[in-house]
């Protein structure tokens, strides 16, 4: 039995190393593309995104101790967008989307567990309210990266026992807000929260420790189970449409035929991207980093099954965040680019293909995909136009081929506080003077303003 096992173990080995791999990235002549030859369903929902932390301006939660004791750049007043969100309403009108996500922040709605605090409930509602006057639907996400001290404190999700304060928390926001809400979203991209807080130590708690990552966001999908059904059970949660956000960040070998390259991109693809799906697809939750074809024994292995058929039914669409691909290169160490790539100013490059593979891939899941969030880090503004154009190029094309996209939301509404980089990322369709707070829609953004007008104009 043992010498079988071992038979196949380096039969498998041998497939691996000797078999010529094929590639998975899909590369598209741009030269030959027309990226004007879109088009969108009626209906098509058009938006932009932010998250509370990123915007808001003087939290009080982990991240604001994080930021201190990583000596990151401090958030501070960030866009100023608690105080402001009302005539920020202005910039959703110049642009001409129907549609603003945004979060509510649980640290000032639940300060103290089992505290909540009705001011900061009403100003919520107050601001959807106005939304809802100025014709722009609400896509409401409950949790984006932050959590309250307190919550923090009880081990946040390395704990199953706490995700009922999570689940608490949102049936107080859900029976609060569920008549001026469109689209709610429960965790905004659990696996990155899984990945930089467990794994890349970039945020909180900064744990590198993979059994306890796997642990993390197994969590993190129960607690959206869990939240899913509450909701539901409630009078008005039958009509509610819940989903959750995911980031597609598809790892792939930059040596297509290394078995290093090809080994180590699929397992943090595996991590990062794909049993995230698996389980909305299936009900297997399958966490698996260090396979045993793997030849580096890397040191932190984790292998964690669990199955939970109600899955594939606790999702009413699927909300999708897309950037990018990462080529692993093990030679250098770190991301690599392929020759004409147009780099952004984040570590990765223009590639709206992979945008179009993300879109087949989450499609497996059998639900409507909202595209939740998309943008580039693009200071100088001389590529934002470039990635407007074949991202929602490569959208459409999914769609013709029957794929069921329903909408786009642009990531960021204006420049805010990207975490572990802090404002040196430049992801906002208005640049943002954090001084005087004055906001100024970028040049590169009137492709998109153009897209939703045409966009108005057919329909
Ligand atoms: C996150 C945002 C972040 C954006 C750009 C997403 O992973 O949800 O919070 O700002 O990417 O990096």
């Amino acid at each position: 039995m043992l010498l079988r096992k071992k038979i196949m173990k380096k039969f498998l080995l041998f497939l691996t190393l000797t078999f010529p791999l094929l590639s998975i990235e899909l590369r598209w002549d741009w030269n030959k593309i027309n990226t004007e030859e879109v088009s969108f369903p009626k209906n098509f929902i058009w938006g932009v995104s932010t998250s509370s932390h990123q915007v808001e301006g003087n939290c009080y939660n982990n991240w604001t101790l994080w930021e201190k004791y990583k000596k990151y750049e401090p958030s501070g007043t960030a866009c100023d967008h608690y105080n402001r969100c009302h005539e920020d309403i202005a910039l959703l009108k110049q642009l001409g989307v129907d549609s603003y996500r945004f979060s509510v922040e649980w640290s000032r709605i639940e300060p103290q567990q089992g505290v909540f605090n009705e001011v900061e409930i009403k100003h919520y509602r107050d601001y959807c309210i106005a939304l809802k006057n100025a014709g722009i639907k609400v896509m409401l996400t409950m949790h984006h990266f932050t959590n309250p001290v307190w919550f923090e404190n009880k081990g946040a999700f390395e704990k199953e026992e706490n995700i009922q304060h999570f689940v608490n928390f949102c049936t107080k926001v859900f029976e609060e807000l569920h008549d001026v809400v469109d689209f709610w979203i429960t965790i905004n991209e659990p696996a990155i929260y899984m990945f930089q807080g467990y794994v890349r130590t970039v945020f909180p708690p900064g744990k590198t420790n993979l059994p306890k990552a796997s642990q993390v966001l197994w969590h993190l999908m129960l607690a959206h189970c869990r939240v899913y059904k509450a909701i539901k059970q409630l009078p008005a949660g039958q009509d509610a449409k819940i989903g959750i956000a995911h980031n597609i960040l598809q790892f792939e070998a930059f040596r297509e035929n290394n078995l290093l390259d090809k080994v180590i991109s699929k397992n943090y693809r595996n991590i990062v991207s794909d049993c995230v799906v698996e389980f909305f697809k299936t009900g297997k939750f399958n966490f698996k980093f260090g396979s045993e074809l793997s030849p580096t024994q890397l040191p932190y292995f984790a292998n964690f099954e669990i199955y939970y058929p109600d899955a594939p039914e606790c999702l009413d669409f699927f909300g999708l965040n897309y950037y990018s691909n990462v080529l692993l290169n093990v030679l250098k160490g770190s991301e690599d680019y392929r020759e004409g790539d147009i780099r952004t100013d984040m570590p990765y490059a223009i590639y709206a293909e992979g945008f179009y593979r993300a879109i087949k891939q989450v499609s497996e899941v059998g639900k409507p995909i909202y595209i939740t969030e998309n943008g580039i880090p693009d200071a100088k503004d001389d590529r934002r136009a470039t990635w407007i154009k074949r991202y929602t190029y490569a959208m459409s094309q999914a769609i013709a081929e029957g794929y069921d996209v329903r909408g786009f939301f642009y990531w960021s509404l204006m420049d805010n506080y990207e975490w572990d980089f802090g404002y040196y990322q430049k992801f906002g369709l208005f640049e943002v003077d954090f001084k005087s707070q004055e906001r100024k829609l970028r040049q590169g953004s009137l492709a998109f303003v153009d897209i939703i007008k045409k966009y108005k104009e057919l329909n």
